[in-house]
């Protein structure tokens, strides 16, 4: 029997990015993220307008997306209540979120450099793509406050461990463990891998409080 049902968000479980953005002063910005389909070489990053990734993103039309793996779950839960805005959003503050101007170093992550763009990917997610922006668009209702930013990938990294030997033109899926956001809560392989500040922050923790 199917109820109908008013859930508080729709996020049913999607691969968990870590968006690297270049600030206006030339330093990096860093922020999770999980709103993101792929079709061909392009992806669509849905995004709170008042965020400094969003900024960023319509200011130097430049990204990177690396995908973290479930065993960064730790690393990714670090940067949860984190901005990388000087003046924190009101609506941030009230959950608990703080200004970080360092989130590599927040994260206990490491920063290396990039081919094609100016933001540096995080050396330690299996995956980086290099991307450009090619449009933004508004998303939702006209109030939402949300932006669908769509970047077109420019250059590929995976690590070496995650392809069939020797081919560089496929990446196994076996290999492949991608940190998964299922509502607020993160999973890998299927299996809860560690407790989420964001959906405790949003009451969206899975007792369903
Ligand atoms: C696992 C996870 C997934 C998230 N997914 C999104 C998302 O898809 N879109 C978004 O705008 N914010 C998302 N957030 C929230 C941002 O990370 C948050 O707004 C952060 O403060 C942005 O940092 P910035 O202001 O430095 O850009 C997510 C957070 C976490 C922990």
């Amino acid at each position: 029997m199917h109820l109908t049902v008013e859930p508080r968000v729709l996020y049913f479980g999607t691969p968990v990015v870590l968006l690297s953005t270049s600030n206006e002063d030339g330093s990096a910005n860093l922020a999770p993220m999980s709103s993101a389909w792929w079709v061909d070489r392009s992806c669509m990053l849905g995004l709170d307008e008042t965020s400094q990734t969003t900024k960023n993103l319509i200011e130097s039309r430049e990204c990177v997306l690396n995908l973290a793996s479930s065993d960064l779950a730790g690393a990714v839960d670090r940067l949860a209540l984190l901005t990388g805005s000087r003046v924190v959003p009101d609506h941030k503050l009230r959950k608990g979120y703080r200004y970080e101007p360092d989130k590599f170093k927040a994260a206990g992550l490491t920063e290396t450099a990039s081919e094609r763009v100016r933001p540096p990917r995080v050396a330690q997610c299996p995956v980086h793509l290099e991307a450009v922006v090619d449009r933004v668009h508004p998303f939702g209702e006209a109030d939402s406050g949300l932006v669908a930013v769509e970047v077109r990938v420019v250059r590929v990294h995976v690590e070496e461990s995650l392809l069939v030997p020797g081919n560089r033109r496929h990446i196994d899926a076996d290999r492949w463990d991608p940190l998964i956001m299922k509502f607020c809560e993160l999973y890998g392989d299927s299996r809860n891998v560690h407790p989420s500040r964001l959906a405790s922050a949003w009451g969206l923790g899975r007792s369903g409080a």
